[in-house]
């Protein structure tokens, strides 16, 4: 019984799916039905059904277009996908995660790109990715305070429990940790070729340069499951590259992150003892401006929030023309740093859950 409700759950996910994304790839009502018939019997027999590589294609494209928080969507339909469903053994998924992460940097010249693993099946434990991002900085509790990223405190633990061991420095690049099903989990050092970084420096503040600053190029989300026509995809990683902003206005200046804001303030020689000289403000906005001038310098792709902003404009407009209603969350389109200079400021938005998606994990999953 209890099967059976599933089957007709799934059902009911994989009809608009396929319907939409055969209409938009200009395929006939007619393949549609057919293909949905297939589906059907499909399902029956084992549960589930598979994607074919066209839907799988247009399916992750779709999720990206659909999702609400992303600013950088106007280039949805230019996502890479590779198709990984095959892989059974760790090691293979781990290279397919390596290659991922060389082809996406594309030597600085990043490439939108997803990585799709095999989909959870009925009644199994899934396969998952352990980390938040492929390429993030371990973080360290010691008793003279932490070391690198506060954020990666957790999942460090986890690596340093698994066996792994950082040098403890700031910018520490975490393993990638793999688990399939019940199994215990795996991890690999990434090797330092494969990561792209780019040291920080500014025009105009030479001794910025000194601090030894930097951030990773390639942003790359690990920990959402794609869902696509009702299948779950609970490992499928994928990146854009960055907006400045995300690097300068938080990992690197909130409180709770890197924290810059004071050295930055005070290699500029600022009055820190009054909030009323706005020192945070103007500390923000050298930052910003180091982030993409230094991304600009290393030949590493990134956009600043102003191009980002005029890009999203230019999504809504496309979107508007292909009959399609925009969905979109206010609340993480404006960017963090002079976020009225923005259309996205002045707009409102409905923040509705379209499918295909990414969604978040929930924990101890
Ligand atoms: N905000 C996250 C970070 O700073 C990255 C999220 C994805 N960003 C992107 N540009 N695709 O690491």
């Amino acid at each position: 019984m209890k099967d059976n409700i599933h089957h007709t759950d799934l059902m009911e996910a994989a009809k608009p799916f396929i319907e939409l994304c055969y209409a938009e790839l200009n395929r006939t009502p007619e393949e549609a039905e057919d293909r949905l018939m297939n589906i059907r019997s499909q399902i029956e027999l084992t549960g589930t059904y598979e994607h074919t590589l066209e839907e799988l294609t247009h399916g992750a494209k779709m999720a990206w277009r659909n999702s609400n928080r992303c600013i950088g969507r106007l280039f949805w339909d230019r996502l890479k996908v590779f198709d990984a469903r095959h892989l059974t053994e760790t090691s293979d998924i781990f290279s397919a995660l390596l290659h991922h992460i060389e082809s996406a940097t594309n030597g600085g010249k990043i490439m939108p790109t997803i990585t799709i693993f095999k989909a959870a099946r009925p009644g199994e434990a899934p396969l998952m990715i352990k980390n938040h991002q492929l390429i993030r900085y371990a973080g360290y509790d010691t008793p003279d305070g932490t070391i690198g990223d506060p954020a990666s405190l957790s999942f460090t633990k986890e690596c340093m429990e698994l066996g792994w061991r950082g040098d403890l420095t700031d910018y520490d690049v975490l393993p990638l940790v793999v688990q399939q099903g019940n199994e215990p989990p795996e991890w690999l050092a990434i090797p330092k070729s494969y990561v792209l970084e780019v040291p920080l420096e500014h025009p105009e503040l030479p001794a910025l340069k000194e601090e030894g600053i930097k951030w990773y190029g390639v942003p790359l989300i690990s920990d959402m499951l794609l869902e696509i026509g009702g299948i779950m995809y609970t490992a499928a990683p994928f990146n854009g590259w960055y907006m400045g902003t995300e690097i300068g206005a938080r990992n690197l200046a909130d409180e709770g992150r890197y924290n810059k804001l004071p050295l930055i303030a005070k290699l500029m020689g600022q009055d820190t003892s009054s909030e009323t000289t706005l020192w945070r403000d103007r500390a923000l906005v050298e930052l910003n401006a180091a982030v993409l001038y230094s991304y600009k310098k290393a030949g590493v792709s990134i956009v600043d929030h102003h191009s980002a902003a005029a890009q999203f404009g230019l999504f809504e407009q496309r979107e508007q023309q292909a009959g399609r209603e925009l969905t979109g969350d206010w609340s993480w389109l404006i960017p963090p740093v002079s976020p009225a200079t923005t259309h996205i400021f002045h707009t409102s938005y409905h923040n509705d859950i379209r499918s295909p998606n990414f969604h978040y994990r929930s924990k101890g999953q």
